[in-house]
């Protein structure tokens, strides 16, 4: 159970206050001690800390009730009911201004004290929820650093806490109003603020704005504020400083713009020395390419018109050196093959997939009709892409199919597509030799095989041409592959 809320009585008339005991301890309150002067109302107040003060105007001594209030007021919370006979307005005034609890006119009856008596703790305790609330808002304000600010949106007039005096440049506890606020803001971006403010009030709409303060008295700094209507007559709102992130901000965003400027200077100095190189190969491959044929040509006339006066060997040696001159010559065609596709403008438009690769499939089955294949492609494949180039990509995969798969007794090729986050995925895939994952890394790079030449012959340029176009569409392309099981090759066509 709770102990009896403890009342000092401070009365100078002896009777009155033991029959006002006799009622308060009837009440259920517990009355620690009388007093019947102010200097002893002060020490016993000290000394007891009642819960409560039932306070008689005219006391003995030299303070009468009021001014015994008015000093507790500033020493001790405690709060203070005043019970007198006096009812003057001059009295009512003096006893108003201490902000008493209550205010008794004697004779009372039993009633009327309780009742008295309990609004006053009820009114203290919410005083006591009141301060703490306060305190702990004013906490989480100063934590983060943030002012308050208020404007009576009737007269314009603000009131500002001294965080935003402070930030606003602003000498603390000096009145200011909507102007004062708007003339703070930097002039660039005034009208704009204006503005929405304006708004803000018309509509009683929240405000929320961030913008650079000008004044006198600070350097110049970010200011974020944030205010709401409480009612139509009052726009109330925390003010913060937000200098150290927009300055951040502005820091990354010059970082950002030198960037992109040196990567914009560095990518056109790339694709000029890629223009270069290209057209460099290019007319290697092609001086090389004349010659190439004169040494295979003359080779070949060698061994067709002086076969009988060259011995075995030296055919066999003339044999090789035509070989050789001849892949040479598919390595030039290859390079010059890659370098008019990398050349030739890209033209989008929607490219039916499946029929140009079962065109493509179509050739290859014709061409070897000894083979056994079962070859599948989804319906209705489509891409956003250039149709050369989709030609050209998907008859390297699909001849690498063909190619690989040759081996088999039933050649299997799939060409179809999946959604994968909304974005589609084609892939070719096949039942052929496949080859070791461990050796994917070099799948795409020009003149890469993983199979010898006399198993399959190529000159390992087919997949650095996919690559090259499914990066011109800005897509990607990727293999699985199991030694034996086959292989899958995937690609996007993201443009
Ligand atoms: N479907 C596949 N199955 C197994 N291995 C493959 C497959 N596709 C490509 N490869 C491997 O990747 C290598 C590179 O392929 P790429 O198409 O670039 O060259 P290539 O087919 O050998 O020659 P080219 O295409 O220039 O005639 C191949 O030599 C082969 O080792
Ligand atoms: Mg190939």
């Amino acid at each position: 159970m709770n102990s009896p809320s403890r009342i000092l009585v401070v009365e100078d008339e002896s009777i009155v206050a033991f029959n006002l005991q006799q009622r308060l301890a009837q009440l259920g309150y517990d009355v620690p001690a009388i007093a019947v002067s102010g200097e002893e109302c002060m020490e016993m107040v000290s000394q007891t800390l009642p819960d409560l003060v039932l306070m008689d105007i005219h006391i003995q001594g030299d303070m009468d009730g009021i001014e015994v209030a008015s000093r507790l007021r500033e020493t001790h919370s405690t709060p203070v009911i005043y019970l007198t006979a006096y009812s003057e307005d001059s009295t009512l005034e003096r006893a108003r201004q201490t902000r008493p609890y209550g205010y008794l006119l004697k004779p009372f009856s039993e009633r009327e004290l309780h009742a008295t008596i309990q609004m006053a703790f009820e009114r203290y305790k919410l005083e006591v929820e009141l301060v703490d609330n306060r305190q702990l808002l004013q906490q989480a304000l100063d934590a983060a650093s943030m002012g308050v600010l208020e404007m009576n949106t009737a007269t314009s007039a603000i009131t500002a806490s001294p965080r935003t005096a402070d930030l606003l440049g602003w000498s603390p506890n000096q009145p200011h109003c909507r102007d004062d606020l708007l003339s703070c803001v930097d002039a660039e971006e005034r009208a704009e603020v204006t503005a929405r403010l304006d708004e803000s009030l018309a509509k009683l709409k929240r405000f929320s704005e961030e913008f650079r303060v000008l004044s006198e008295d600070v350097p110049p700094r970010w200011i974020k504020l944030d205010a709401g209507h409480a009612s139509g007559r009052r726009m109330t709102g925390v003010v913060q400083d937000i200098s150290a992130r927009k300055n951040s901000e502005l820091r990354l965003k010059l970082l950002n713009d030198s960037l992109e400027s040196l990567v914009a200077e560095r990518t056109i100095e790339l694709k000029q020395c890629l223009k270069e190189l290209e057209a460099f190969s290019y007319s290697v491959a092609h001086d090389l390419r004349s010659p190439v044929r004169v040494i295979v040509g003359f080779g070949q006339e060698l061994i067709r018109e002086h076969a009988s006066e060259l011995g075995a060997d030296s055919i066999d040696l003339v044999n090789r050196i035509v070989t050789a001159g001849q892949r040479m010559g598919a390595l030039i065609d290859a390079l010059l093959h890659m370098s008019r596709l990398n050349q030739l403008p890209m033209q989008l438009r929607v490219v039916n997939v499946s029929e140009i690769a079962s065109e493509i499939a179509a050739q290859l089955m014709e061409a070897a009709p000894e083979r056994v294949a079962q070859v599948r492609i989804a319906p209705n494949l489509e891409a956003m892409a250039d149709p050369t180039l989709v030609r050209s990509l998907l008859d390297n995969l699909l001849r690498n199919a063909w190619k690989f798969s040759a081996r088999k007794e039933i050649t299997h090729i799939d060409v179809g597509s999946k959604t994968l986050n909304g974005e589609t995925i084609f892939f070719v895939r096949d039942n052929g030799c496949g080859f070791d994952m461990a050796s994917a890394d070099r799948l795409f790079g020009p003149f890469q095989r993983l199979h010898r030449e006399d198993e399959y012959a190529g000159t390992g340029i087919g997949l650095t041409i996919v690559q090259r176009i499914v990066m011109r569409h800005g897509g990607r392309v990727w293999a699985f592959s199991e030694p034996g099981l086959g292989a899958a090759f995937h690609f996007t066509l993201s443009t």
